[in-house]
């Protein structure tokens, strides 16, 4: 197949390239590196750098790249806390963003899109395993979003005949295997980079937020799903599309939770370094407990993750944060 990855320099982006190149198909990639690095694109991706709000841009390597399958949109900004202090930022670039590459792809006869969104579209949830009924209520900018764009797509899907598969991710965690490419954010804000960061020495400490929560240790349950995993997940939504399946909405995550210490502690264990911890208050607008249900994803999609075991997931994120202090800067 031929696949247009957009975001394919970002972290999630990128780790789904290096599977859709590994599978033997196309790979084309469009990153503005605004948040996504170069050096993560996987050398067999034609690499075209330019912004989805660029009508002309987009136009230009649609024109030249003919004959794509399917598109897999990840190219937005994901940070919770900066959509809250910024939201424009973020309508502009998520949603203006899809917009203009929707008209683009409109024009050109694509029908396959492939969409990276989130648990955010939640908010807080009704009930432990969220499934994807559950009403969607986003606390943050940055989910609303993520919930327009679904609507987006759902509403030109129906217009110009053009499907989609729309994924709501838990937690991203892990690194590829290889040790290649990784985690990289800056500014880092997640739990486990920022731990890692602690182990490898250029982090002092690692701050908890909230200690009250009602879990069983009083700090927030996640669910972690390792970004491999995920990128798995986007080759079995797109041959879905490709099979004629109509339009949907998955979750994906373990569908089992830790609390922040236990990760802390399972840092502790796969680093064998000192975790200095900090107990700090409440983060606003973190829910206590996120867990998926994917058994949607598992029974119309045939998906399994198979690096479930959060052990696992730290070891490969340690062998990507031990051997890249300052991620793709050295
Ligand atoms: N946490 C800390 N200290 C830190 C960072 C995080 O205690 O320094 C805690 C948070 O309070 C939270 C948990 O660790 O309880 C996980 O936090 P992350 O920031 O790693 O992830 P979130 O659960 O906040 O966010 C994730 C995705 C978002 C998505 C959201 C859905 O990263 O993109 O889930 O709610 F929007």
């Amino acid at each position: 197949m031929k696949i247009l990855v957009l975001g394919g320099a970002g972290y999630i982006g990128s780790h789904t390239v290096y599977e859709l190149v590994d599978a033997g198909n196309e790979v084309v990639v469009i990153d503005n590196l605004e948040t996504g690095f170069k050096a993560a694109v996987h050398p067999k991706a034609r690499f075209y750098q330019g912004d989805l709000r660029d009508r002309a841009f987009v136009d230009s390597v649609l024109d030249a790249e003919t004959g794509i399958d399917a598109v897999i949109h990840f190219a937005a900004n994901s940070q919770v806390g900066e959509s809250m202090v910024n939201p424009l930022k973020y309508y502009d670039n998520n949603l203006c963003g899809t917009k203009t590459m929707l008209q683009s792809a409109v024009a050109h006869g694509i029908d396959k899109i492939v969409f990276s969104s989130t648990a955010a579209t939640y908010g807080e949830p009704e009930k432990v395993l969220i499934v994807e009924t559950d009403r969607t209520n986003p606390t943050n900018c940055y989910g609303e979003t993520k919930l327009s764009m679904e609507k987006m797509f759902k509403w030109v899907g129906q217009a110009h005949g053009l499907r989609f598969v729309s994924l709501r991710y838990f937690n991203a965690c892990g690194a590829h295997v290889s040790g290649q490419i990784g985690e990289a954010h800056n500014p880092e804000t997640h739990l486990i980079p920022i731990i890692l960061q602690v182990a490898n020495g250029t982090r002092d400490h690692i701050s908890i937020f909230g200690t009250d929560y009602p879990t069983k240790d009083g700090t927030c349950v996640r669910d972690y799903i390792h970004v491999t995993d995920l990128a798995q997940a986007h080759i079995r939504a797109v041959d879905y599309l490709m099979a004629g399946n109509p339009s949907d909405i998955f979750n994906l995550g373990n569908g089992v939770g830790f609390t922040v210490r236990e990760v802390i502690d399972t840092v502790r264990e796969v680093t064998g370094r000192e975790i200095k911890v900090v107990e700090e208050g409440r983060r606003a607008g973190d829910p206590a407990v996120l867990i998926a249900s994917s058994e949607k994803a598992q029974r119309v999609l045939g998906w399994k993750p198979e690096h479930a075991d959060l052990k696992h997931i730290i070891e490969t994120a340690w062998r990507w944060h031990s051997t890249h202090l300052h991620g793709y800067g050295e």
